[in-house]
């Protein structure tokens, strides 16, 4: 049996802000249960649902050193959906309302989770073969690892994958701040180590000693070895191609099923979606207070409301959309102020052409994925992206940049071979039009040729992106590293 800890600062159910979440709580539930044996552990945060923070047993303490610091950690467990979870307790790190402050203290505390994850093996009765960290909250495990306890034996046969699910976030802080928070060496913040652009880089540290580093796309893994791409680390990028890959993520296909999801209005079947989706569609437009109306193209944005997500292209382009086209948008989620704003600002003004909302609701996620035409995405960059695939899954047809992930999972709808599954424009910009063009291009296929719409909604379905074909993917990378 190969032992794999998930070591990350987020994993739905206990802790989410963003899909990282999502692969973390679903991709262990995917792998070969008689091959491996894969446990996650998380830091324990007070702003955690109480109901869930309530299951979980006290397991020990130990103390952390960093530096001149010897700080306090406990260690909670629970068996959830048959993984077992285990939690890294302090509260001077892990209080406040949301798992991530600003960067100085964020830098600090996921210094102490990362040290606090290796000193904590050897109470676990559990040594992983394998530490899978991701993104740059968990950066400095391999660096720890390399540098530090591989010097003692119980440590010396781990070995470590990091996965990288956006290269934007890196964790970057004061050279001298990070080398007194980490305790490492001095020679760890050098040009060659850690060190980048002047500050301490805890991403850097991931991708400089993992064994083998993973990113959520392959064409996010040729994008991140450009300068366009790279945010800075394309060279290290280069450097680490022989042991780079890019697998797609997968979405639960138990969760987001037409099938049987009780968020929806109607369930549908993949031949037979019409009266489904009509039914669905009617329920939301009455939820949103938009007048009901089966034959208006409804568009739903899913999102987190940041910069990445293409929304200064939309706020560009919305007014021109909305004042003269028979269109409805649905928008859910939450993020920067700005984005909020705009998009209450056209909601005001064009009442009965787009309902917004701000409070991020599971169950009104579902609800969208399931009942509109089609799903807006035009992403600045996107390593992934989970929200077409959940879009796809209900048939719900997905018009998005060609970046990154969204890049490998639409194919351009091609007219006259009868092919594809959504739509896609290439350039991030403000002048040519593209993006509104991709739009009334499938605005004239949903309302002039229903019937190559309707195929495409299919087509949709029809694709497999749960977890089966990727869980494979990191199963073969994990048995590569121990050679077996
Ligand atoms: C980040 C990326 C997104 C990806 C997700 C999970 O949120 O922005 O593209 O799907 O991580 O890997």
């Amino acid at each position: 049996m190969v032992k794999i800890l998930f070591a990350a600062s987020e994993a739905v159910p206990f802790i989410k802000t963003g899909g990282l979440a999502d692969v973390v709580g679903s991709l262990p539930k995917y792998l070969n249960k008689d091959e491996y044996d894969v446990r996650i552990i998380l830091p324990k945060y007070t702003c955690m649902d109480e109901n869930l923070k309530k299951m979980l047993r006290f397991h020990s303490h130990f103390y952390v050193s960093l530096g001149w610091r010897k700080q306090y950690a406990g260690i909670l467990v629970v068996q959830y959906e048959n993984i077992i979870y285990y939690f890294i307790d302090n509260e001077y790190y892990f209080s406040g309302d949301k798992p991530y402050n600003n960067i100085y203290e964020d830098v600090e505390k996921f210094a102490f989770f990362s040290k606090a994850v290796l000193d904590a093996l050897p109470l676990l009765d559990f040594c992983p073969d394998i530490i899978h960290c991701h993104d740059w909250q968990t950066g400095l495990i391999p660096t720890y690892l390399k540098n530090y306890h591989n010097k003692s034996p119980f440590y010396q046969n781990i070995k470590t994958v990091f996965t990288i699910h956006n290269m934007k976030f890196q964790g970057r802080w004061k050279l001298n701040a990070v080398m007194d928070v980490t305790g490492l060496p001095k020679r760890l913040f050098m040009p060659d180590t850690l060190e980048s652009y002047g500050e301490a880089n805890c991403l850097k540290g991931g991708i400089l000693y993992a064994d083998i580093v993973t990113t959520v796309s392959p064409t996010y893994a040729k994008e991140i070895q450009t300068r366009e791409g790279g945010e800075g680390l394309d060279g290290l990028m280069c450097r680490r191609k022989e042991n780079l890959y890019g697998i797609l993520n997968g979405i639960d296909y138990e969760v987001y099923n037409p099938k049987t999801d009780p968020h929806m209005a109607k369930h549908f079947e993949t031949l037979d979606f019409v009266p489904g989706k009509k039914a669905n569609k009617l329920a939301l437009q009455r939820l949103l207070h938009l007048p009901e109306d089966e034959n208006t193209f409804l568009i739903s944005i899913v999102s987190r409301l940041t910069e990445q997500k293409g929304f200064d292209l939309v706020a560009y382009y919305m007014d021109a959309i909305l004042s003269k086209d028979k269109v409805q948008f649905a928008v859910l989620g939450s993020g920067e102020e700005k984005y909020e704003k705009m998009f209450y600002y056209f909601s005001d003004k064009y009442p009965d052409k787009i309902e917004v909302c701000t409070n991020f609701s599971e169950a009104l996620a579902h609800k969208m994925y399931a009942s509109s035409d089609a799903f807006l995405m035009p992403s600045l960059f996107e390593p992934c992206g989970l929200s077409q695939l959940m879009a796809m899954r209900y048939g719900t047809i997905p018009m998005v940049r060609e970046t990154g992930g969204l890049k490998d999972t639409v194919e351009a709808y091609n007219e006259y071979e009868k092919t594809g599954t959504g739509f896609s424009f290439r350039n991030y910009n403000f002048d040519i039009g593209e993006m509104p063009n991709m739009i009334h291009y499938a605005m004239h296929v949903y309302y002039d040729d229903r019937k190559s719409w309707n195929d495409m909604a299919i087509r949709c379905m029809q694709k497999n992106y749960s977890w089966d074909n990727s869980a494979k993917e990191y199963e073969k990378i994990y048995d590569r590293l121990l050679k077996k």
